[in-house]
């Protein structure tokens, strides 16, 4: 019997498309993967359905495909109009997440969301990438706001540097991202109501604004 159902935005490569593999071993879970370009993750308890977060349309066919959730992971990456995208994405996939009990959103984050963090930091994406995280921190703040007393606990978690296609731009060194997606679930399975609305670093602390 299926007890999970996760919805992970943007799972082609990348941070996305290891979670879809981590949560896939699961027993009693199923992952609902949303591919933008890609269509090529054939596993048990995964269904790959097409999303381009920068298109309403496409994002509303999408959500109608999915009648129930428990969690919606927003992991699909950068662009100057972040802020809309998960906007769209957050709002199309409420129908399905009410259905359900557990109604958890995590948005990935970043720590260039951090105004506190970002001030004399010279080192990683700066200009609208940090501008759209941060954003991204006050919807999901907002959302927090609007959906708390409904029992939804929203969050945003730092997936730390990580070794992908965008987290290599930066060079060598980055974790791997088995590493990562281990630590961002043990975030999601271990939330409770009261995380509401905290911005997690990767380890489970939580980072300034
Ligand atoms: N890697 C890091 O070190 C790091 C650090 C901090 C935060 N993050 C955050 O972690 C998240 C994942 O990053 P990543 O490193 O895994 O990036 P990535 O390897 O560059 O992958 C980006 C993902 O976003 C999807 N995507 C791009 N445009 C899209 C669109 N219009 N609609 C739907 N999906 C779209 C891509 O799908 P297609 O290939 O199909 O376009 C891909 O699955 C991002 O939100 C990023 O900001 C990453």
């Amino acid at each position: 019997m299926v007890s999970n159902i996760t919805i992970v935005v943007g799972a082609s490569r990348g941070i996305g498309v290891e979670l879809a593999k981590h949560l896939a071993q699961t027993p009693g879970t199923h992952v609902v993967a949303t591919m933008h370009k890609g269509f090529s993750l054939e596993l048990p308890n995964v269904e790959v359905i097409q999303l381009d977060q920068s298109k309403t349309d496409s994002v509303h066919a999408a959500a109608r495909k999915v009648k129930e959730a428990d969690t919606l992971i927003v992991n699909g990456a950068i662009g100057e109009d972040e802020l809309l995208t998960a906007h769209r994405v957050v709002n199309a996939f409420l129908p399905p997440l009410r259905v359900g009990n557990t109604r958890r959103i995590i948005y990935i984050s970043s720590t260039a969301a951090s105004l506190t963090k970002q001030v004399g930091e010279p080192w990683g994406l700066h200009g609208p990438y940090a501008d759209s995280k941060t954003a991204g921190n006050m919807l999901t703040v907002q959302y927090h706001k609007e959906l708390h007393d409904d029992g939804f606990k929203v969050v945003f978690i730092h997936p730390g540097w990580v070794a992908t296609d965008m987290g290599n731009l930066a060079g060598p060194g980055a974790m791997p991202v088995t590493e990562s997606v281990q630590k961002i679930m043990e975030i999601v399975n271990g939330l409770s109501r009261t995380d509401g609305a905290k911005f997690f670093d990767m380890d489970g602390t939580t980072l300034p604004w």
